[in-house]
């Protein structure tokens, strides 16, 4: 019998098996090689706008419940996931109900789009009220309640990046971060700070960056999430630059702005969840006559803790 003929290439050939395996650990064990394994190509990462998801949110026929902004088909996940390792959602709650969520992640970000209200987590309550951004520790339970109108919230966990790993979230009280408020008013007189000392050319813009006690020395809120309040005045655009973190975008005040991921134009809508995919040259532009708000979430922990951000400006 003649043997089968040896492909051109080793890219042609397919994975390869133990000859003559000895036990089931090495019959499971399979062969690539540089020909055939890291020509595996992933679907890019769409850069597109979530704008269904918050129409549905703000409707006050919808009842109290979470809308996810889910990719995970076009993204070949398994799990939700608005991008690889981030899941953003929209929670209605409506006035006087409660909303409990558990969330398998390490932590949770929230920022309240409408109404006022509460969470409970752990023994610990926070009040809130429109403007406020909230960071919660995962795998556990917590109680968001609404006042006497209903609420809106903008939810982002890391979720995706456990799923992908196949990782249990932190037990109770070993989660990376406590609960931390971050109220509007304190947040603008933040914002308002920075502008008043101002900054030079090398600093890219002008975003406020939440942390908080437990995660100080990285200057996070969590080990791989990062949350800043982007703010950008009339008539003024970003630095096209570019990093190896995903953004995923909350829209507070967007009239009038655009972004240009790539060379193209990507207009915003108010309350929008926008992701600006890793390794794209993007700036965001104001044209309105006030000044642009959003809230960006990015998983730039992991790439700086790796060494491996990326950042650069696009323009030089
Ligand atoms: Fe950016």
């Amino acid at each position: 019998m003649s043997k089968e003929p040896l492909p051109l290439s080793i890219a042609d050939l397919p994975a390869q098996r133990a000859s003559a395996p000895k036990s089931k650990a090495e019959a499971r064990a399979l062969y690539f090689n540089t020909g055939n394994a890291f020509n595996l190509q992933l679907p890019p990462v769409p850069d597109e706008s979530f704008t269904a998801e918050p129409a549905k949110a703000l409707d006050r026929d919808t009842p109290t419940s979470l809308i996810a902004c889910d990719r995970s088909k076009g993204l070949g996940c398994d799990f939700p996931a608005t991008t690889p390792l981030v899941l953003a959602r929209y929670a209605r709650i409506r006035a006087g109900e409660t909303l409990e969520t558990n969330f398998a992640a390490s932590g949770v970000i929230a920022y309240v789009i409408a109404g006022k209200g509460s969470t409970l987590c752990g023994t610990e309550r926070i009040e809130w009220n429109p403007g406020d951004t909230f960071v919660l520790p995962g795998g556990c339970k917590h109680e968001h309640r609404a006042g006497p109108a209903d609420a809106v919230l903008w939810i982002v966990t890391n979720e995706p990046q456990l799923a992908f790993e196949n990782l249990a979230p932190p037990q109770q009280g070993q989660a990376p971060t406590d609960l931390v408020h971050f109220p509007a008013d304190e947040v603008q007189r933040q914002i308002e700070l920075l502008y008043q000392v101002g900054r030079g050319e090398d600093i890219a813009g002008s975003a406020l960056i939440f942390s908080s006690d437990r995660q100080e020395a990285i200057r996070n809120v969590l080990p791989t999430l990062t949350v800043a309040m982007n703010s950008l005045p009339a008539g003024k655009s970003q630095r096209p630059h570019r990093h190896n973190s995903v953004a995923v975008s909350l829209v507070i005040q967007g009239e009038n702005c655009y972004s240009i991921v790539d060379g193209r134009r990507k207009d915003w809508s108010q309350w929008a969840t926008t992701v600006t995919p890793a390794t794209s040259v993007h700036s965001h532009h104001n044209g309105g006559s006030k000044s642009a708000m959003f809230l960006i979430v990015q998983d730039g922990g992991i790439y700086y803790f790796t060494r491996a951000l990326g950042f650069e400006f696009a323009d030089e």
